[in-house]
């Protein structure tokens, strides 16, 4: 089968992982362009790649129009500032082009709908990085909750107890704006986020949220704590902070139903830390033992197992794990509890459009 062709816009911080995706998946993609308004960044994935990859001739560009113009590319990943994402996705699919955006796909709900019907008119594919649904924990946790071992589900937390001093915010001046980026909700957060409405069933009836920028010079919140009233009568809870001392604590999925109580944690949801259910199928013992260790980044080990997820999804015709419908979840909580802050009210769904600059 022939390799899929892959291009890359936006060769700032986690792009490495886009890289590290595509050279896991060599067998069947490869990285034929690089592009960043900064030559100097997209030369230096250029190497990263071409370093590890024999033969390879990877182009950079600084302006994605011209790449998509002179490249034959099937999937373009898009790893801007979350504000640019909407634009760049759109014009990669109108150019017929297959997506992989960075989390949060857009910042406003009527973003994520036009992504998601440009997606569907090209018939291309939109998939987001939400790649801790891979995270072979998080997976096992999802294999339990389709065979229905919790019974009747009762509550879920996320707590994200991290930390992001001033000295991260100033490394770029995009991070914590509502423009470009919203608060620790957003960014930080969303991933855990992604993964509690997953494991609570995705249908939300109504959201309540207090939030606050405590310790950080920036406009968006620096903690959060948000409730989820799910359709399927369960409460989920965040707790979202960017403001732990003195550095990262944990990133933990609590999920708590009738027969059974599930709590993975570690640095990023990749650690089972309990594991007991009432059917008796497997022991918690057994299931501690048999784990892997915690990933040495906040990041995991995700976007090489989403990439290949992606890349089947492609050649097979069906649709990626985290598809555009599957990637506005999250985004959409988030922009809910965004909401009910500004107005002191619970949200209920559907929520109409909001956006992170209606917080301005
Ligand atoms: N999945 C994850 O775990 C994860 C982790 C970190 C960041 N992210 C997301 O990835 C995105 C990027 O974050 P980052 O920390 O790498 O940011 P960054 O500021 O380090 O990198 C962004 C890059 O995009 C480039 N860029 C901006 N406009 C461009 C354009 N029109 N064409 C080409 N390049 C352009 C910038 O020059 C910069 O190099 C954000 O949306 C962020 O939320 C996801």
């Amino acid at each position: 089968m022939k390799k899929l062709r892959f291009a890359i816009i936006g060769c700032g911080r986690i792009s490495y992982k886009h890289i590290e995706g595509l050279i896991n998946n060599r067998e069947e993609a490869e990285l034929v362009a690089v592009c960043d308004i900064d030559i100097n960044k997209a030369a230096k994935r250029k190497n990263d790649y071409e370093s590890s990859i024999k033969d390879a001739k990877v182009k950079t560009y600084m302006d994605y129009k011209e790449m998509l113009n002179k490249e034959d590319i099937d999937v373009v990943t898009i790893a801007t500032e979350s504000g640019y994402h909407p634009q760049i996705a759109i014009d990669c699919m109108n150019a017929k082009k297959h997506v992989i955006v960075e989390k949060p796909m857009a910042l406003s709900t009527l973003d994520a709908d036009k992504m998601i019907e440009t997606s569907h008119r090209n018939n291309v594919k939109l998939a987001v990085c939400h790649q801790n649904r891979f995270n072979k924990p998080i997976q096992q946790l999802r294999h339990a909750y389709e065979e229905g071992r919790f019974g009747k589900l009762v509550n879920g937390t996320a707590s994200i107890r991290w930390n992001r001093g001033m000295d991260y915010y100033r490394q770029a001046p995009w991070r914590g704006t509502w423009e470009l980026d919203g608060g620790t909700l957003m960014n930080q957060c969303i991933h855990d986020i992604d993964l509690l409405q997953w494991m609570m069933g995705g249908e939300v009836e109504s959201v309540y949220a207090q939030t606050g920028t405590f310790l950080r010079d920036i406009e968006g919140e620096d903690f959060g704590s948000v409730i989820i009233r799910f359709k399927n009568g369960a409460i989920g809870m965040i707790e979202g902070s960017a403001c732990v001392y003195p550095k990262n604590l944990e990133e933990t999925l609590s999920i708590f139903g009738e027969k059974g109580t599930v709590v993975i944690g570690g640095l990023a949801v990749n650690k089972i830390e309990t594991w007991r259910f009432e059917d008796g199928k497997d022991s918690e013992d057994e299931i501690l033992k048999a784990q892997e260790g915690d990933p040495d980044t906040v990041y995991g080990f995700g976007h090489t197992p989403l990439f290949k997820d992606v890349i089947d999804a492609i050649n097979t015709g069906r649709e990626p794990l985290v598809n555009g419908e599957e990637g506005k979840k999250g985004m959409q909580i988030v922009l809910a509890a965004y909401k009910s802050q500004k107005t002191g009210m619970p949200v209920k769904f559907p929520m109409g459009n909001f956006a992170t600059v209606d917080m301005k």
